[in-house]
């Protein structure tokens, strides 16, 4: 999970990163209080999960609380590389001499943790590296030893910092390890990490992507979940246990295992190119022993979703059989009637492996409406992507 600025600047502060004070506000007059309550000339920033937003005009500066109002209501509602702005930051303005970036990171090619740090922050780092490689000092951390205030100095000695401000920065960086390790991050970054006119040192910027595998660890972190952003599908597929990603196409696509649905997932675009570059809609993995019940959660899901114009069900019949899975599908059709969702859209169903001349014939036999049965996945695949481009 990716966290807003003024999230990653919260962690930040808990493990004692200097960070500026600052107000999160939803409304122009929420910015103008809190720039009041901060007093002096402000920095007001849009929070959207995407940098750049500096370019892109999303961070302007405020004399008081009257212009914060007045920038806040040209940042809110701005949309940066796709991002609509919901909230914006107010923060104290900074006088900046000089600008770094620090990050650290999991490197999973050389499955240990990095630490970066560079004397030329605030620019696109990307850019840096590329141009100028040698400006963007690099280590490896042990994860058992972790990032001590030695280690972290020889990084920012690495990346020429200045001498004045090394020592300050190391500590940073040791604080940083802090809220990477205790907080289970994949990334933190701050850039710019900034050094003021009182010669002070602090977080200007703050990017953290969180583990969700290490979510069960930190209950504390369901605050940051941003409720309104979620796909109302994905969320009521995840409720439901259901392995769902919704995709931009047309074709809804059920299969059970994550191998068969990903490979569908290539048949159905490859197929789809025929028809108008018809795509699949979702991913959606029902898992080996997928019950009634299972298969009917998964076409609700996929049937809620009005993307969808044909929904292929591709199933390999393994420990849990085809005549299971075909007498499932029946009932899933029988429950979501029962349910009140009544099935307007073709399912196109292939079933292969175990018992699958009995599953093809249980379905032959309840001649289901709108169930078409093909033999092989690209038959049914192709068919799929036909009836989607055909429904329109
Ligand atoms: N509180 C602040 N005071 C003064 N300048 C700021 C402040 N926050 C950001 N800036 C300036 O705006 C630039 C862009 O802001 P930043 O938070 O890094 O957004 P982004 O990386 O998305 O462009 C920074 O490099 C810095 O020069
Ligand atoms: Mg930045």
């Amino acid at each position: 999970m990716d966290l807003f600025e003024h999230q990653a600047q919260e962690l930040f502060a808990r493990h004692g990163v200097p960070v500026s004070r600052n107000r999160v506000a939803s409304t122009p007059e929420e910015a103008e209080a809190a720039a009041a309550e901060i007093g002096g000339r402000v920095v007001v920033k849009a929070q959207v999960k995407t940098g750049g937003r500096g370019k892109a005009g999303g961070v302007r500066l405020a004399d008081g609380p009257a212009q914060a109002r007045e920038v806040a209501r040209a940042i809110l509602g701005m949309d940066i590389k796709g991002h609509t702005v919901h909230k914006v930051l107010v923060t104290e303005a900074s006088e900046i001499v000089d600008e770094y970036y620090v990050a650290l990171l999991l490197d999973r090619a050389e499955r240990a943790f990095l630490a970066m740090a560079s004397r030329q922050g605030g620019v696109d780092i990307e850019q840096v590296a590329a141009d100028n490689p040698e400006a963007l000092a690099r280590l490896h951390v042990d994860p058992a030893q972790g990032l001590d205030a030695a280690t972290a100095g020889r990084l920012v000695a690495d990346a020429g910092l200045p001498d004045e401000v090394r020592a300050d920065v190391a500590g940073i960086l040791v604080r940083l390890w802090d809220v990477f390790r205790n907080e289970d991050a994949t990334l933190v970054e701050i850039n710019p990490l900034a050094r003021l006119a009182d010669g002070s040192v602090r977080a200007l910027d703050g990017k953290v992507t969180l583990d969700d595998n290490a979510r069960f660890r930190h209950p504390e972190h369901a605050a940051f979940v941003d409720v309104g952003a979620a796909d109302p599908l994905e969320t009521r597929a995840a409720e439901k246990h259901l392995n769902y990603v919704k995709l931009d196409g047309q074709v809804g696509v059920i299969g059970n295992g994550a191998g068969l649905v990903m490979s569908t997932l290539d048949v159905v675009a490859y197929a789809g190119e025929e028809f108008g570059g018809v795509r699949p809609a979702n991913f959606l993995d029902i898992g080996g022993g997928a019950s009634a019940e299972v298969m009917a959660d998964g076409l609700e899901i996929i049937l809620g979703d009005p993307d969808v114009r044909s929904v292929f069900v591709n199933v390999f019949g393994g420990i849990t059989a085809c005549d299971a899975v075909a007498d499932g599908i029946v009932r899933a059709v029988g429950l979501l009637t029962v349910r009140g969702e009544t099935i307007t859209k073709p399912l196109v169903v292939r079933l292969d492996g175990n018992n699958a001349a009995q599953g093809r014939r249980i379905l032959a036999d309840a001649a289901l409406d709108g169930v078409r049965v093909v033999d092989t996945m690209d038959g049914a695949a192709r068919l799929a992507a036909e009836l989607a481009g055909k429904g329109a």
